[in-house]
């Protein structure tokens, strides 16, 4: 299928497909929506299709004028009316009880359904000329950030859909804000947008934020709005998001840029920075929120894998872009006020990392040693050595009910199914005690760490480094330095050594990589060097 750009005076070829069941790519104040016919069940399929949309997510029904409300809910209770008489047309959608008119699918399987009436003129005229109500969820596929741009939904629709239409950048940029009502006093916000909590308290007596605007939903709770659950807003690459002032996060950002990294600040921040990879979103809530989806999509068109971004309060429409953000991120919000730099040590058994890490501790780095937090996850009595006996049997316990170092590794290092699972139940329990660490030694005031960890890739600690060094050896070397630490016979020494990854995957997934070769001189000199190039000094 051929995507058809249309103009934004087309309106009523849009409006046409739309009443043959075609969705069709519209422009609205907010972001640009997937629109079709909201009482036509197998239009509505046409978009979930497009999208990529989990079924059980509702669609917003879109009106041109407010004589079209009555017909889609059950009533409309005097406080939804004073919100439609303040906000509308304009970026606020009401959930309300259903009428039958509204089919199913539209509802995702609901009893309720979100309208709104766009202020878009466009948006506004392809509804009026299609006289059906329209129902349109954002038009990106799903998961990716919304478009605000007709450029944005034909990356992500070409070829699906049979037309989108031109309306240029739009003006909000953020997702209208969805509320519902607890009862006729209380407006609960489920989505903040434009239309601010602040605003609506000046019409409703009551204004709930619900707790899932801010944070993440626990699991197997049901979602008010089935949106919340779904991972959103996400570009390919990590975001990052930052608390803190201006000073504190370009400290932070400043300290850890490498290659492949780009970052989002306020406008107003930008000459805190020497880098070109640093973009501005503005320095009003409402110019950030404008411009926060199309930064993201920029950055991963240029190909970046890391953005940092700091984050805007929690107030007015800041509390919008938060709320993207969070979503964007993951949940990764760092504080920059407390946070410091991390760099994860790495490498195979008896390269010499030993030798390095002394190294950081006389550069005034604290050493966060993982072997020593994994042996103190499993003391006898704790969680984790249940779960271990769980999986293991008593067979890998000493007679004192302490965990057989020996016999453990004897089952994990024999079978890697088995190692898999040992794995999958010791490292969650490591990495909080990391991060544990980490917060105490943050807030003793310490603002450099080296973690040292063998299995630094395998747990997924890496990721939480701003710098992994890797140090490495030839097998010769590593087999005789092993031998003598641990009074290992060679065979003893090669099983050991056959279980790790190789020199190469340790040399290509690290930021620096350490050379042993036999010089335990050179090798210090290498990590010196290594050392002075960081960015904290
Ligand atoms: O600004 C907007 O609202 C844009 C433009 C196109 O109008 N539309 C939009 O739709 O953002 P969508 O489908 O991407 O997001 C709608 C959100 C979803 O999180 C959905 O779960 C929630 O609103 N929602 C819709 N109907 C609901 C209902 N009946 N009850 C609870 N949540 C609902
Ligand atoms: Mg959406």
């Amino acid at each position: 299928m051929m995507t058809q750009l249309l103009s934004g005076d087309q309106t009523e070829l849009a409006a046409g497909l739309l009443r043959q069941g075609e969705p069709v790519g519209i422009p609205t104040e907010t972001v640009y929506g997937l629109g079709c016919n909201g009482l036509d069940p197998n239009a509505v399929r046409k978009v979930f299709a497009a999208k990529g949309r989990p079924m059980d997510n509702p669609l917003i029904v879109h009106i041109a004028d407010r004589e079209a409300w009555p017909s889609l809910v059950r009533e409309i209770p005097p406080l939804a009316s004073a919100l439609a008489d303040r906000f509308w047309p304009g970026p606020l959608t009401i959930i309300l009880p259903k009428s039958d008119l509204v089919p199913s699918e539209t509802a995702g399987g609901l009893q309720t359904v979100g309208v709104r009436l766009p202020a878009h003129p466009i948006a506004q005229d392809i509804i009026r000329c299609a006289g059906v109500p329209i129902a349109a969820p954002s038009a990106n596929r799903s998961g990716s950030p919304s478009p605000t741009t007709a450029a944005h939904v034909m990356a992500d629709m070409n070829g699906r859909i049979p037309a989108v239409v031109e309306g240029g950048s739009c003006l909000c940029g953020i997702e209208s804000t969805v509320v519902a009502l607890d009862d006729e006093k209380t407006v609960r916000v489920l989505r903040p947008g434009f239309v601010t909590a602040e605003q609506l308290a000046e019409i409703a007596p009551r204004v709930i934020v619900d707790d899932a605007v801010l944070s993440r939903l626990e699991d197997g709770k049901a979602a008010p709005s089935p949106g919340m659950k779904y991972r959103h807003y996400s570009p390919e690459a990590q975001v990052i998001m930052l608390n803190g002032s201006g000073e504190t996060v370009a400290e932070y950002i400043n300290r850890r840029f490498t290659h492949g990294d780009c970052a989002l600040v306020y406008d107003a921040d930008c000459q805190l920075y020497g880098s070109s990879h640093v973009f501005g979103y503005g320095d009003t809530d409402e110019s950030r929120g404008a411009q926060l989806f199309a930064r993201l999509r920029e950055m991963d068109a240029r190909g970046y894998k890391r953005i940092f971004v700091r984050a805007p309060r929690t107030d007015g429409v800041g509390l919008a872009v938060y709320n993207r953000l969070l979503r964007a991120a993951g949940y990764d919000v760092r504080d920059t006020a407390v946070s410091p730099y991390l760099v994860g040590l790495t490498g195979q058994t008896g390269a010499g990392k030993t030798t390095v890490s002394d190294v950081f501790a006389e550069h005034g780095f604290a050493i966060l040693n993982a072997d020593h937090i994994a042996r103190s996850v499993v003391q006898s009595g704790s969680p984790c050595l249940e779960e271990i006996v769980a999986a293991f049997g008593e067979k890998i316990l000493l007679p004192d009910g302490t965990l057989d170092r020996k016999q453990t590794a004897a089952v994990i290092f024999s079978d890697p199914e088995a190692k898999k699972q040992y794995e999958g139940i010791i490292f969650p329990h490591i990495i909080r005690g990391v991060f544990h660490a980490i917060d105490s030694l943050a807030t003793e005031g310490v603002d450099r760490i080296l973690l040292d960890a063998p299995t630094l890739f395998e747990s997924g600690l890496h990721t939480a480094c701003d710098h992994v060094v890797s140090v490495v050896a030839e097998e010769t070397i590593r087999l005789k330095r092993i031998m003598q630490r641990d009074s290992m016979t060679v065979e003893e020494a090669r099983r050991r050594m056959s279980a790790q990854h190789s020199t190469e995957f340790f040399r290509s997934h690290a930021d620096s990589v350490l050379e042993n070769n036999g010089s335990l001189a050179e090798l210090i000199a290498q990590a010196e060097a290594m050392i002075a190039a960081l960015p904290i000094h």
